[in-house]
Parts: C-alpha cells; sequence; structure tokens
C-alpha cells in the first residue's frame, strides 16, 4: 500500500522499502551513522516476511526509512534514519506512525535500543510514548557506548497509532 502526505508543502510518500531502493538507503545510511549498516544487513532485513521496512520519499528520492523486525509478539526497530537536510521536518514521526497503523494493534509491544548520546532519537521515541527501562552496557562496538532499550506498549483498550502508552511489566534488560 502506498501512502501520500502533504508535509511542510512537500509531498511525502511512505511505502514499502523495495531491493531496488537499497543503494539509495544505504546512501543515507552512511550520512548518518558512525557504524552503518552493510548492504547485507538490509538485505537480511527485507528478506524477513514478517518485517516491516518503511521508505520516505519526497520527489521520487528516499529521504528516511525505518528497518522493523517481529520476534514472536514483540516489534524491534532495528534502524532509523532521515537524511540530514530533511531533519526536524517531522519525517521520522511520519514513519512511526505508519509503522504503529501497520502493526500497533492493542497490546502490541516495541522495543529498541539507543545510544545514551543520541539525544535527538531519545526525543523524538519519548514522544511517541516509549520509555527508558535500562541499559545494555557496552553494546556498539566502535566506542564502547552503552544502549538504553526502550519500550512502548499499546494498550488493550486504546486503537492502534495512538500517542500515549506504557511501560510492559518487567520488560528491558
Ligand atoms: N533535538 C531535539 N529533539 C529532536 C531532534 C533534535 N535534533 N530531532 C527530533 N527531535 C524530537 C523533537 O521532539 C521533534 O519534534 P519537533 O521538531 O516538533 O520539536 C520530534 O523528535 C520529531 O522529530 P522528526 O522531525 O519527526 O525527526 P527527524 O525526521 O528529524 O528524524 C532522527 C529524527 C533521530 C531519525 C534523525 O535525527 C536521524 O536520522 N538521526 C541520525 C540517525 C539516528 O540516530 N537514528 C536513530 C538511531 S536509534
Amino acid at each position: 500500500m502506498t501512502d501520500s502526505v502533504k508535509l511542510r508543502r512537500k509531498p511525502l510518500q511512505i511505502r514499502r522499502v523495495t531491493y531496488a531502493d537499497l543503494p539509495q538507503v544505504i546512501a543515507v545510511e552512511r550520512r548518518s551513522f558512525p557504524t552503518p549498516w552493510s548492504l547485507a544487513m538490509f538485505v537480511l532485513e527485507l528478506s524477513k516476511p514478517s518485517g516491516i521496512c518503511l521508505a520516505a520519499l519526497e520527489d521520487d528520492r528516499i529521504c528516511g526509512y525505518l528497518v522493523c523486525s517481529r520476534y514472536d509478539t514483540v516489534w524491534h526497530i532495528m534502524n532509523i534514519a532521515v537524511d540530514e537536510p530533511r531533519r526536524r521536518l517531522g519525517i521520522a514521526s511520519v514513519l512511526l506512525e505508519r509503522l504503529f497503523e501497520r502493526a500497533g494493534r492493542p497490546g502490541a509491544q516495541f522495543t529498541l535500543e539507543v545510544r545514551l548520546s543520541n539525544e535527538p532519537a531519545i526525543a523524538l521515541y519519548e514522544r511517541f510514548g516509549f520509555q527508558s527501562s535500562g541499559l545494555r552496557r557496552g553494546y556498539y562496538h566502535d566506542n564502547k557506548e552503552d544502549a538504553l532499550i526502550m519500550w512502548r506498549t499499546v494498550p488493550e483498550r486504546q486503537a492502534a497509532g495512538a500517542m500515549i502508552e506504557t511501560a510492559p511489566q518487567g520488560a528491558g534488560a
């Protein structure tokens, strides 16, 4: 399915990532992370039938993406990035909203790891109701930085995509 959103005067299209998108995705990835994912890592995630990988496009060019895997009942946000010139325009927010529309049925759980120093990403996740639940010490190999573990649970009684969430009991590290 293809969604189209009008965002700050530029139309933003959200759709599933295809293998043909990967060169553009990797270009954004390399500009966004000190230790970018390899092509093989993206191919592996795209090959998982239960996963959700979304691309954000402006003028038919990829400006952001999100990779989410499902492990049993838990959704793990593995990767999200927006190209630097297009940040703070709500693009990551739209990607997360679309993910929650697709996967955020009542009771669904989402988790992720984020560098403790990554204040922009932590602010983004907190805005969507993610809550900190612990640390993975030395999780990042390049500088041994700790990862903050965050969880978001869609309440049983609340519709998918809602913004008010609670942390799962006993979830985390
Ligand atoms: N500083 C403070 N808060 C920030 C922020 C920043 N630099 N960037 C995002 N936020 C918070 C704000 O609350 C923001 O709302 P506001 O702009 O109305 O204040 C909210 O998140 C939504 O931001 P949005 O515009 O949807 O995010 P984005 O499209 O700029 O993408 C990232 C956010 C984190 C994906 C982007 O900065 C990025 O690609 N960073 C590099 C890759 C990365 O670190 N990915 C996360 C790995 S865990």
